[in-house]
């Protein structure tokens, strides 16, 4: 069990409160079984950690690791093509509704085997993790049968076996209606979607469970009964609502009590206040609002006044948000939706991992893991300020699996 002394270093401990960040200077901390025995100031570290062997990090800055808590990384093909049709006029929904979108991804995911959907997906993780991740959560959603479902859902599992990262699977067979079922979504949802949850269950494969409520996809209702399902398997839930028109999405994840409700960027006050009632994070996307040059801002001004806590994801996918770098989804959070720097940083940390259900992670607090990303910057607010640069010194994070 490593046992170790972090000492001479900047510690952004995110444990909310005042100083900013949960600020540390001239800080130390030590490690004990994989979790923070102690964080302070490093000339009041305990007599009992003196003799553990320390490590200088010259001032650098450590931050918890970092948690995309929201993906698609496990995709087959890309979709280059359609950002030149957008470019030349075309709108997402337009590109969708003519059968490309989601369902482009789709037949390109199911014709790709378990090893190419792998070594694609690892390409991405491999960039995320050198930003200083420790947990991702994948989603399913691509597969739209159930084979290719668990496909991908196995393919998130294996990800956790090649790297040393934590990977929360969630269900998202409600993403969209394949061809073969254009028309009857409600069919879909009976004969595929539920089957599909209740198959990939019973392997073990699923953390959460999503759904995509918009015009484009599936309605309230819809949702509604899926939730019922995953409610009955004792699977928590999550939804992406609100992203381009306001359907009540986020109301019917609150009233599931949803870990997170995600996109918002048509969120009302009503549906901010049920998010608060219900503990229910808001996962800010803002890679996906840049690639599809949208103009309407998720509420993140009724999100302070209602104390909903905010994270930032990368919405890593082939369509919406071709994003593998959670720290310029941090810079983007803060330059397009005018979230702070430190707001971004617990939207990457402390946020995102309770919009995962995690409760060990994501803040340096004595009894949590210890989950590191060690920084050659010397304050917190530079690692949202620059662009397209990658600080981190490394990650210390211990066996994730
Ligand atoms: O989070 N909004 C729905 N789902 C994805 C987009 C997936 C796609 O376009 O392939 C998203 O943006
Ligand atoms: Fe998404």
């Amino acid at each position: 069990m490593a046992e170790f002394v972090l000492t001479n270093a900047t510690i952004a401990t995110m444990a909310g409160g005042t100083p900013a960040y949960g600020l540390v200077e001239h800080g130390a901390l030590a490690v004990e079984d994989d979790k923070i025995a102690w964080v302070g100031p490093a000339g009041e570290l305990p007599a009992q950690f003196r003799q553990l062997e320390a490590e200088d990090m010259e001032e650098r800055l450590i931050t918890p690791a970092l948690i995309d808590c929201h993906t698609h990384i496990v995709a087959g093909g890309n979709r280059a093509r359609e950002f030149e049709m957008r470019l030349e006029g075309a709108s997402y929904e337009e590109i969708a509704r003519a059968g490309g979108g989601i369902i482009s991804t789709v037949s390109a995911t199911r014709e790709a085997s378990e090893e190419r959907l792998l070594a694609s997906a690892l390409n991405r993780v491999d960039h995320l993790l050198a930003e200083g991740v420790s947990t991702i959560e994948i989603k399913s959603g691509y597969g739209l049968d159930v084979d290719t479902e668990l496909r991908m859902l196995k393919t998130a599992r294996l990800v956790a076996a090649e790297r040393n990262v934590r990977v929360r699977a969630s269900f998202l067979g409600a993403h969209a209606v394949p061809p073969e079922y254009k028309g009857q979504p409600d069919a879909y949802i009976d004969e595929v979607c539920i089957p599909a949850l209740e198959a990939a269950n019973e392997q073990g494969l699923v953390d959460a469970v999503d759904g995509f409520c918009e015009g484009i996809a599936f309605t309230p209702a819809q949702i509604e009964r899926v939730f019922e399902k995953a409610s009955a398997l004792g699977l928590p839930v999550k939804l992406h609502a609100e992203q381009l028109s306001n359907l009540g999405g986020a109301e019917l994840a609150a009233r599931f009590n949803a870990l997170s409700a995600d996109h918002l960027e048509y969120l009302d006050e009503t549906g901010v206040a049920a998010m608060k009632a219900a503990g229910c994070v808001a996962v800010m996307l803002p890679g996906a609002f840049y690639t599809l040059r949208e103009t309407q801002k998720p509420p993140i001004d009724l999100f302070r006044k209602h104390g909903v806590g905010m994270a930032v994801a990368t919405d890593c996918n082939p369509g919406s948000s071709p994003v593998t770098s959670l720290l310029l989804s941090m810079n983007m959070a803060c330059t397009l939706f005018r979230m702070t720097p430190e707001e971004a940083l617990a939207g990457a940390t402390r946020e995102a991992a309770r919009a995962l259900g995690l409760t060990n992670s994501g803040t340096i607090e004595p009894g949590k893991r210890s989950e590191l990303a060690v920084w050659n910057v010397a304050h917190p607010a530079e690692l949202s300020y620059r662009i397209g640069y990658n600080p981190l010194a490394k990650r210390i994070v211990g066996d994730l699996s």
